[in-house]
């Protein structure tokens, strides 16, 4: 017998196994799960408590995985600070419930992902307009509070000037929030060039491997701070597991970029000489209308593109059936290489006036290319093709 009683089996389950810390830091940080904090007196609880001193008491409103994932994410976008949120919507749902309440007035870009579009188009002071045409956004922006815009758009590749977009937003007294998802940081850095607010579906590129759902926003400590009292009412808090994914994914996020951006190119290049293909959309190429500002504000072109076969929709619908090694799925940003329908799919909730507003014709396929030997690619486009 030890001086110490001995547990009762219930309460050693409970409190058993707590080692004293050893010398060595894990190179790896370990995910912390615990929703729950404990103190070693009462004025230490109360101090977190009462945000005296900063620490830990509550997953929702802080955690030290969730924090590593956010620091990451602000260095990498060049700002003082970033947030995780459970999805990419969520970020981009409490940056505008915090900058433009319902009635403050909220202008996105035509050229914007499908659920993005929905929320403007569906609040009454909302508006969406071309993000290319500078009149129109100067007319729009006058009275709302903030401008959305994606840096590349999805699925036309539109890019947005995001210098010109942030003077106009500027002038008219509202922030520009950019939506980097398509671009990211290896490709694009918004803040840099006058956004108040980037954010990410961190469910593509930057975790990259199509197994988690998060999201990322990141600028001044300043807003940061508010997005996070604001996340704690919408509870879209992430959960760490997915935190430690996309910070563990994020290590290899140049090498994807770099790769995917080069396959594209080829791809790009490949299906521009193909007799069966009326158009490509790709930033690259210097057929693109964007090719010009990308070529200036992108340092990579990314791994998406899109492409109009010949025959309309039925024309498109049988490459889709013939593919062989690219994956019928939704979704972007994996190692995998997806081809889509986005009439039917990313902006289903569009009418077909509005898809011909976004630039998206209905046999339009869009290829979200991954990290696979392009010449593999290539192929089993050219046998699709025929
Ligand atoms: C460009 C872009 N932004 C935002 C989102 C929304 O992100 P999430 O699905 O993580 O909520 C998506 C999702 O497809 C997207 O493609």
């Amino acid at each position: 017998m030890t001086d110490s009683p001995r547990r009762a089996a219930a309460t050693a389950a409970i409190h058993a196994g707590r080692l004293p810390a050893l010398p060595g830091v894990p190179v790896i940080p370990p995910v912390h799960r615990s929703v729950i904090y404990e103190f070693v007196d009462a004025g230490e609880f109360a101090d977190v408590m009462d945000d005296a001193s900063r620490g830990y008491l509550y997953t929702r409103i802080r955690n030290p995985t969730t924090d590593e994932l956010g620091a990451v994410i602000a260095e990498l976008e060049g700002a003082e600070a970033g947030l995780c949120f459970a999805s990419g919507m969520g970020a981009l749902s409490a940056a505008v419930a915090e900058l433009a309440p319902p009635g403050a007035g909220m202008v996105a870009a035509t050229q914007i992902y499908g659920q993005t579009h929905h929320m403007a188009a569906t609040r009454p002071d909302g508006r969406l307009v071309d993000i290319g045409d500078t009149d129109a956004l100067r007319r729009a922006a006058q009275g709302a509070a903030v401008v959305v815009c994606e840096t590349v758009s999805n699925p036309s590749l539109a890019v947005a000037d995001i210098p010109a977009v942030a003077e106009v937003a500027h002038a008219a007294g509202a922030a520009l929030v950019v939506d980097n998802t398509i671009a990211t940081p290896i490709g694009c850095r918004p803040l840099e060039h006058g956004a108040d607010l980037v954010f990410h579906s961190a469910t593509k590129y930057l975790n990259g491997h199509s197994d988690v759902l998060a999201g990322v926003a990141a600028g001044s400590a300043e807003l940061i701070g508010r997005l996070a009292e604001r996340s704690l009412e919408l509870g879209a808090t992430l959960a760490p597991d997915s935190a430690w994914l996309v910070r563990r994914g994020i290590r290899t996020l140049h090498l994807r970029v770099e790769r995917a951006s080069e396959n594209a190119m080829a791809i790009a290049a490949y299906l521009e000489g193909h007799p069966r293909v009326r158009r490509v959309a790709y930033p690259g190429l210097a057929s693109h209308p964007s090719h010009a500002v990308a070529s200036r504000i992108l340092d990579r072109f990314g791994g998406l593109m899109s492409f109009e076969v010949e025959g309309g929709r039925p024309g498109g619908e049988a490459v889709m059936d013939r593919v062989q090694l690219c994956l019928r799925a939704t979704s972007l940003g994996g190692v995998e290489t997806c081809i889509s329908h986005p009439a039917s799919t990313s902006h289903r909730q569009l009418s077909a006036e509005e898809l011909a507003q976004a630039g998206i014709a209905e046999g339009d396929l869009r290829l979200t290319v991954g990290c696979e030997q392009v010449d593999d690619l290539i192929a089993d486009l050219d046998q699709a093709l025929r």
